[in-house]
């Protein structure tokens, strides 16, 4: 599978500024993607600078490689979780780093990409296809095992809690009606367990966002575990900051925000880091035009004291 769709990076002006970048600083973007927030920051270093590029998507690594060529010698590639942070560094022979970068979920090449199997476009191409939705694709738990093999209430509590999707129980309980029949394995065959589940009203109207994309959200947060995952890695990277080094999280999910914002707080009050501001900050209206996706970005920072 090669990558045809390159993402947009999200805030960039916002991610350099509050990184903050020294020439000579050492950085880690834990989710390089299609590398483009870690070239705004490569070009910014000196030849005693460096940059470490994680993505637990061996295709984000490869195409993030070509791409990038010209800073070869600047970005170290590691293809592994983020919440790996430590054993990563200690593997790399890193005590501290002057500034680390997590924008998370997904990139539009896993959006984009029929074969990876997490969009719900409704296209002829991508309803045939199968769902999978794992990131990292040598990973055994993919979207078919969460949906055909999961209880009734874990999936009623999935789509509840990660999707915020009003008509979890429904859609949980029809899953597992329609399972009985045959194992749900294609985007279409989700597509229509969710219009089966839910009234006509609901699907239509706008006020709730496309009716499936909260089904989507919550199976794919499942499957990559990626609530668990970031409560996991905030505070190996706060342990392995510099003095004055900045982590800079980017989120799109009230739920990871809220985990960012408690982290923030604990660490603030236990004088172990600092908020250069209390609210987090958003896309400007003329970056949600140019980027749609960026729109419920929220992107909060954290200096660390000592
Ligand atoms: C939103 S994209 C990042 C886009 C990137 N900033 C850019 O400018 O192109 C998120 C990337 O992080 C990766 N990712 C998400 N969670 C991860 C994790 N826990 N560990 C490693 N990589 C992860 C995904 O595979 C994806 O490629």
């Amino acid at each position: 599978m090669k990558i045809k769709i390159e993402h947009i990076p999200v805030m960039p002006k916002e991610v350099i500024k509050f990184l903050n970048i020294k020439k000579n600083g050492v950085y880690v973007d834990g989710t390089l993607g299609s590398g483009g927030h870690c070239q705004m920051i490569a070009q910014l270093l000196n030849k005693k600078g460096k940059i470490i590029g994680i993505d637990q998507d061996i295709e984000a690594i490869k195409f993030a490689k070509k791409k990038l060529a010209a800073f070869k010698n600047s970005i170290k590639y590691v293809n592994d979780n983020f919440v790996n942070f430590e054993s990563i560094l200690d593997k790399l022979k890193i005590k501290k780093v002057d500034g680390v970068l997590l924008d998370l979920g997904v990139s539009s090449h896993h959006l984009e990409n029929p074969e990876r199997g997490f969009s719900f476009r409704e296209s002829k191409e991508n309803l045939d296809s199968e769902i999978d939705m794992r990131m990292n694709q040598s990973q055994s738990l993919s979207a078919y095992d969460v949906l055909n093999k999961y209880q009734e209430d874990e999936l009623k509590n999935i789509l509840f809690n990660f999707g915020e999707e009003p008509y979890a129980g429904q859609i949980a309980k029809k899953i597992v009606q329609i399972r009985k029949k045959h194992p749900i394995v294609t985007i279409n065959d989700l597509l229509s367990v969710i219009k089966l589940a839910t009234p006509p009203k609901y699907r239509f109207s706008r006020k709730y966002g496309y009716y499936a994309s909260k089904v989507f959200r919550g199976i794919r947060m499942e499957v990559n575990q990626e609530l668990l995952v970031l409560q996991k890695v905030i505070p190996q990277i706060v342990n392995r900051l510099k003095k004055g080094g900045r982590l800079i999280i980017i989120s799109f999910h009230s739920l990871e925000d809220r985990i960012v914002k408690q982290s923030f707080r604990e660490m603030a009050s236990a004088k172990i880091v600092k908020l250069p501001f209390k609210k987090p900050l958003t896309p400007s209206k003329k970056e949600i035009i140019k980027n749609p996706k960026a729109s419920s970005a929220k992107l909060r920072v954290f200096i660390k004291y000592n």
